[in-house]
């Protein structure tokens, strides 16, 4: 029987694999989806089964009741706050992972092996660790909490002492577990750790956290299985935790950020910057200026941000660019990687929409191409456009790439106010003499000119 449960959890594996494999294109986003699940319901059957954890009829009810919960919630989230659901689901797998290593140490007879003690205790920490940094993420994104950094004097240093701590309790319980059970110490500080790491991060900064807690639940997920000696749950766990930290380094990338300088560095916060711009004069644009001038391009590149989610504004978005490539407009899309509150939330939102895959283009694969375009159609985005990073020094977005918007000839923003974006940092792109800013919620103007344009 076990033999065949290692069989069943290699075909697993594959599934999983090729499921990761799928979800690095939008166009075989869907399918790896649904290979990575069918991985997982296998997984979740055999391990049922090979443990005689509870018999056939109650893995179906399981199996019906736990996928209609999952089927309700998926297609209930609002886009908006997808970034918490994930940042929920890493919580709650980091908090499960340390629960389950915790509860197999209580079930042991006899003394843990020495690699059983110390991925225990490091699947206790990561685990930990991730289950309330996640949740200061999840307060971060849903307005809970200030989403800008926050930081006290010495807090790397007490961060330093809690590591120690928690280095030194780690070791006394390798050694000797019988003698030294310092678990719940040991959980208590890193549930601090994830607190205290998590806090002075903030503003643009989030996609680079969000990525890493999502790899750092991976990684608490094979350490438990190292505990349990169960094959799959290390495989997923190391896969989670591999791509996550890919993910990161991608994220990293796009904001032109070390790891390092997120996590330690010291940024300026936000909220100290002041309002720039009180005095700087802005053009109010309606929906039939807007209409004139795109309906007299010829080229228009469309940059959705985290407005257009809050706004469930991709469909109207979609039908209007396709009333303008019905004119003879050549339209096309501009992806900021950390456009949006989730990593992809973007090519999410717009698939949703079903915006063809080939008017999609990454930051690198369309920056050029601003500077030979009529019209930058700017839905809902503000720090990724924001020009503040190319040379503003004490901005929390300098240094972040952004597209290049401003090269293109007319510059028209979608969006209710000058409020600044996520990082809280003013946009002087709304005061610049080529830009038009048509305010107002995205759904409303963007079907306020479909309308126009269909009547014109
Ligand atoms: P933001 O800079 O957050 O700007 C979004 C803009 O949308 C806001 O300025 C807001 O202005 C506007 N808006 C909100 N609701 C709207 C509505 N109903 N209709 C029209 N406009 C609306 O978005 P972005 O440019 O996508 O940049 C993303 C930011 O989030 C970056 O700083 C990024 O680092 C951060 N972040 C990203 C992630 C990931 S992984 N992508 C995760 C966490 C944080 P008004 O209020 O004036 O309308």
């Amino acid at each position: 029987m076990e033999n065949l449960a290692n069989i069943a959890y290699l075909v697993s594996a594959v599934f999983f694999i090729f499921g990761l494999k799928g979800l690095s294109s939008p166009k075989t986003a869907r399918r790896g989806n649904i290979l990575a699940s069918i991985g997982m319901l296998l997984a979740i059957v055999v391990t049922l089964f090979d443990k005689d954890i509870i018999d056939p009829t109650l893995i179906i009810v399981g199996v019906t009741v736990g996928g209609a919960i999952g089927a309700y919630s998926a297609k209930k989230v609002q886009m908006t706050a997808m970034p918490q659901m994930v940042a929920i689901f890493n919580g709650l797998g980091g908090g499960a992972s340390a629960l389950v290593a915790m509860a197999e140490f209580f079930r042991m007879v006899g003394q843990p092996e020495i690699n059983v003690s110390i991925t225990l205790v490091l699947s206790l920490l990561i685990g930990t660790v991730t289950f309330t940094g996640s949740f200061i993420a999840f307060g971060k994104l849903q307005g809970f909490l200030k989403s800008a950094p926050v930081s006290f004097p010495m807090q790397q240093l007490l961060n330093i002492l809690l590591f120690v701590v928690v280095a030194v309790l780690g070791a006394l319980f390798v050694l000797d577990p019988a003698v030294a059970n310092p678990l719940l110490v040991i959980a208590i500080i890193a549930a601090a750790l994830g607190i205290l790491l998590v806090i002075p991060i903030g503003g643009a900064d989030m996609p680079v956290v969000i990525s890493l807690l999502n790899s750092y639940s991976g990684m608490a997920a094979a350490m438990t299985g190292f505990v349990l000696s169960n094959n799959v749950l290390i495989i997923a766990g190391a896969l989670v935790g591999a791509s996550g930290l890919i993910l990161t380094n991608i994220m990293c990338v796009a904001m032109n950020r070390s790891l390092a300088n997120v996590l330690f560095g010291k940024v300026g916060v936000a909220e100290g910057m002041g309002p720039v711009g009180e005095k700087k004069h802005v053009t109010r644009y309606t929906p039939d200026d807007a209409l004139v001038v795109l309906e007299n391009a010829s080229s228009v590149i469309i940059v959705p941000g985290y407005g257009l989610a809050a706004a469930q504004a991709q469909h109207v978005m979609q039908e209007t660019a396709s009333l303008l490539s019905d004119n003879g407009v050549k339209v096309s899309y501009a992806i900021h990687p950390v456009a949006g509150r989730m990593p992809g939330h973007m090519n999410v939102l717009l698939a949703e929409a079903n915006v063809p895959y080939d008017d999609l283009y990454e930051m690198d694969a369309i920056n050029d191409d601003f500077q030979n375009t009529d019209v930058s159609l700017v839905v809902g985005a503000n720090d990724v456009v924001n020009p503040a990073a190319r040379y503003k020094k004490e901005s929390v977005l300098y240094g972040m790439p952004i597209l290049n918007v401003d090269h293109a000839g007319t510059v028209m923003i979608v969006k209710r106010s000058l409020s600044p974006g996520f990082a809280g940092e003013d946009n002087e792109l709304f005061y610049d003499e080529k830009t038009m800013m048509v305010f107002g919620d995205a759904k409303k103007i963007l079907t306020d000119i479909a309308n126009l344009l269909k009547s014109s």
